[in-house]
């Protein structure tokens, strides 16, 4: 096959396009804005592939995404603004990637099947936190949605608009949803890598309120195959949740990062809370699971690789970690990293 993986500069497209190159034997056009989440570094081992093409550019400019359709059969969507504290202190971006950007390439797509020269297929990726917070049980794909901040309200603008493509045009598109994702080249604004490398640095370690917030984690290449599974198999018009194996309240996740680092636990700082701080996230996959998909890697695992990977990476942080991340930082934190 041939895809448009729109954001595979960043953590989760760059794992995708590589499971895709690799795995599948797919060609694999990237389209990114490269803004300060998406980087050419993570390209660095299929850079040279005959399969692989970048191409600079944001899914907001309609000539920019007609420009790399050619011969692609399905459009894959990661493009997005993804970090939910930058969407409570900016939201402006998070507006207009998620709902114009959005827009652009289902009516290109629209576009294309309107000529009645191909099909284009879509898959929108999606989030957890379009549902919002969940005390027990699980979400389903029927849930109703409940987003809590800029970030999770403009993905769920998304996901509507791809649903009213789909109902209003028949366009053959499918949404996967899923969990916390964790893994090598995520931007240690988030909070495993954030951890890990102020653990290897000795800074300390900012847990929000009391850090009891529960998240369910997925590995990135987990979270791919789901995607795969769900652009192979899943029937347009329908949505897929995707849910790691294990849940953790995020102050274990750090004790953890503490073990696996040999930090001294006195890092650790409770900070002031995230404004309308969902609680728990918790996803049903039963449906995704049907189509043949099951996680591989389990959280202790992946943890203990994921903090190996930073450990034994340093040309990939350490220009992030001595650039702008050290403002964002301190804005975010009000303190100056080591
Ligand atoms: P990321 O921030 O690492 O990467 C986002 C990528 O999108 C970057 O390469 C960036 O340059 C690019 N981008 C941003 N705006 C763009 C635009 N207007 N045009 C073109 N490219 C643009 O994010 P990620 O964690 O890899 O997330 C990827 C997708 O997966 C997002 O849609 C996110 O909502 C979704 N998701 C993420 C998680 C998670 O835990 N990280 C979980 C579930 C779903
Ligand atoms: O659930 C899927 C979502 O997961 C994705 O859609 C988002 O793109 C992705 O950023 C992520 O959102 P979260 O807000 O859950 O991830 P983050 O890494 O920012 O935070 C995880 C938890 O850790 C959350 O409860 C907030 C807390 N946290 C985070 C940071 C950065 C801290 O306690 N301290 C921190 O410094």
């Amino acid at each position: 096959m041939k895809l448009l993986v729109c954001g595979g500069a960043g953590f989760i497209g760059s794992n995708f396009t590589r499971l895709r190159l690799r795995e599948n034997g797919d060609e694999v056009v990237v389209l990114d804005k490269l803004t300060y989440a998406g980087r050419e570094e993570n390209f660095h081992d299929f850079a040279g592939d005959p399969g692989f093409r970048f191409v600079h550019g944001a899914i907001e400019d309609p000539q920019a995404v007609a420009s790399v359709l050619e011969g692609c059969e399905i459009i894959v969507n990661f493009a997005a603004e993804t970090h939910v504290d930058r969407s409570i202190a900016e939201p402006d971006a998070f507006v207009k990637t998620h709902a114009l950007g959005t827009y652009v390439l289902l009516e290109a797509a629209r576009t294309l099947k309107g000529t009645g020269e191909r099909e284009l297929r879509y898959v929108q990726v999606s989030t957890d936190e379009v549902y919002g917070s969940i005390e027990d049980g699980s979400f389903s794909e029927s849930s109703p949605l409940r987003p809590s901040s800029p970030y999770s309200a403009t993905k769920t603008g998304a996901d509507l608009l791809v649903q009213g493509y789909f109902h209003t045009y028949g366009l053959p598109a499918v949404i996967c949803r899923g969990s916390n994702n964790y893994g090598p080249y995520q931007y240690p604004e988030k909070l495993i890598p954030l951890m890990i490398l102020n653990a290897l640095h000795g800074d300390p370690l900012p847990v929000y309120g009391d850090g009891m917030q529960v998240r369910n984690w997925i590995h990135a290449t987990d979270f791919g195959r789901a995607i795969g599974h769900v652009l192979e198999h899943g029937a347009p018009g329908e949505v897929y949740n995707a849910g790691g194996p294990d849940e953790c309240p995020n102050i274990e996740v750090v004790q953890r990062i503490i073990e696996l680092t040999g930090a001294d636990e006195s890092l650790i700082e409770h900070v002031t809370d995230r404004p309308g701080h969902d609680r728990r996230y918790s996803l049903s996959s039963e449906k995704v699971r049907a189509l043949g998909w099951e996680p591989r890697v389990r959280f202790a695992e992946g943890l203990e690789q994921t903090v190996a990977w930073y450990r034994d990476n340093p040309w990939w942080w350490e220009p992030i970690r001595s650039g702008d991340y050290r403002a964002y930082y301190e804005r975010q934190y009000g303190r100056t990293l080591a």
